[in-house]
């Protein structure tokens, strides 16, 4: 656990790039900070790691204080992932990531041996290894980047908007490794973006900061969606975070309701769902003036996915139904008003709770 407690940066000029912060990054978890440009996302992340110094307050890694730890060791401790990859151009992929343990003092086999096994856990092919950074594109070098952070297994990983120097394509694949790794590995990460989708889709806990290094809010994503503390992350989370905080919500309490069904597309009159032999959902009959069968559109499985989900599938749906399926097996059909009625009874109910605990405790002795 890393905390910062009160800490303040001014820089000489006089610049206060954070303004009394405090903000708690649990262990094993990732935490997005998040704000606009000039907001002190990265003199807050170099603070970690004592590339710099607060001006006032301090930071504690596991209760003990950040001066208190000799700055070569806490640096091995902690893995620094920078925007356009960092990599020394003059060195192979192999050697870049090999830095750290050649700093320790490794052997030249182990170093090698544990680049290669890093290369192939970031999704890169051997080959790639005596390459310089600049025959790589800039996803692969993003991913040689992450290897070299990881190279000696640090305790902490400290990303500076690794992600956003690469399209959006590659950006969603580097996602997905990055929340794999994690998986695996568990570190404790502080990431910074200036990007509200990548914090909620990556952070377990996201940070954001305004103009000042001042903290607006703090919290899962979903608690930023559905209670922004004020205008400012209410306007920075955007206007359609309803609908996103629908991707928190299962479809499990969902009602499903009945359709006709058949498995004659010709013979259908009216709205219905045509099934196969099997009673898979394969389109819908009795639409079309002259008989033919329409697509499905997406369905969706109420034990596995969310609201959202549900209502893609309701607005894709030529029939204006989601169609619910289990073990591929037509499950029933819900309407869009009744899954954005759920999310209003959600909300309710999670407001009628609060009153009660706030109740309950003016009660307790
Ligand atoms: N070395 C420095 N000297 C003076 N001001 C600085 C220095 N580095 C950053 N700043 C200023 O501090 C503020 C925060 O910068 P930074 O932490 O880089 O923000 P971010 O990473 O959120 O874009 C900005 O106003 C920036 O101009
Ligand atoms: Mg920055």
């Amino acid at each position: 656990m890393i905390t910062f407690e009160g800490v303040t940066k001014t820089y000489p000029d006089g610049t206060t790039a954070v303004s009394d912060l405090s903000l708690t990054v649990p262990s094993d978890r990732i935490t997005v900070i998040v704000g606009p440009s000039g907001c002190g996302k990265t003199t807050t992340l170099r603070m970690v790691n004592r590339m710099l110094e607060p001006t006032e307050g301090r930071i504690l890694w596991d209760e003990e204080p950040l001066s208190a730890r000799p700055v070569t060791t806490l640096r091995r401790q902690m893995g620094y992932v920078i925007q356009s990859g960092g990599l020394f151009p003059h060195r192979t992929v192999l050697d870049n990531i090999g830095t750290v343990p050649g700093l320790l003092g490794w052997t030249k086999a182990k170093t090698r041996a544990r680049s290669l096994e890093l290369l192939d856990a970031v999704g890169l092919d051997p080959a790639l290894a005596r390459r310089f950074p600049g025959q790589l594109s800039g996803g692969q070098q993003q991913r040689v980047g992450v290897a070299r952070a990881l190279a000696a297994d640090p305790l902490v990983m400290l990303m500076d908007e690794p992600f956003s120097a690469v399209d959006p394509v590659v950006r969603a694949e580097l996602h997905e490794l990055f929340l794999g790794l994690q998986r695996e590995l568990s570190k404790t990460i502080i990431m910074i973006t200036h990007d509200i989708d990548e914090a909620i889709e990556l952070g377990d806990q996201v940070a954001i900061l305004r103009v000042g290094g001042i903290l607006a809010q703090a919290g899962t994503p979903q608690q930023l969606l559905e209670e922004p503390a004020d205008a400012f992350v209410e306007g920075f989370v955007g206007k359609d975070r309803g609908y996103r905080s629908l991707s928190f919500q299962p479809a499990d309490r969902l009602s499903l309701d009945e359709v006709p069904t058949t498995t004659d597309a010709a013979g259908a009159r009216g709205r219905t769902l045509l099934l196969d032999e099997d009673r898979r959902p394969v389109g819908w009959a009795g639409l079309r003036e002259d008989g033919r069968p329409m697509p499905l559109g997406s369905t969706f499985d109420p034990s596995s996915d969310n609201l959202r989900t549900a209502l893609d599938a309701a607005l894709t749906s030529p029939a204006g139904l989601a169609v619910a399926v289990r073990d591929g097996r037509f499950a029933g059909v819900v309407d869009p008003e009744a899954v954005l009625g759920q999310l209003a009874e959600h909300r309710s109910a999670e407001a009628r709770g609060a009153v009660e605990a706030a109740g309950s405790t003016e009660a307790a002795p």
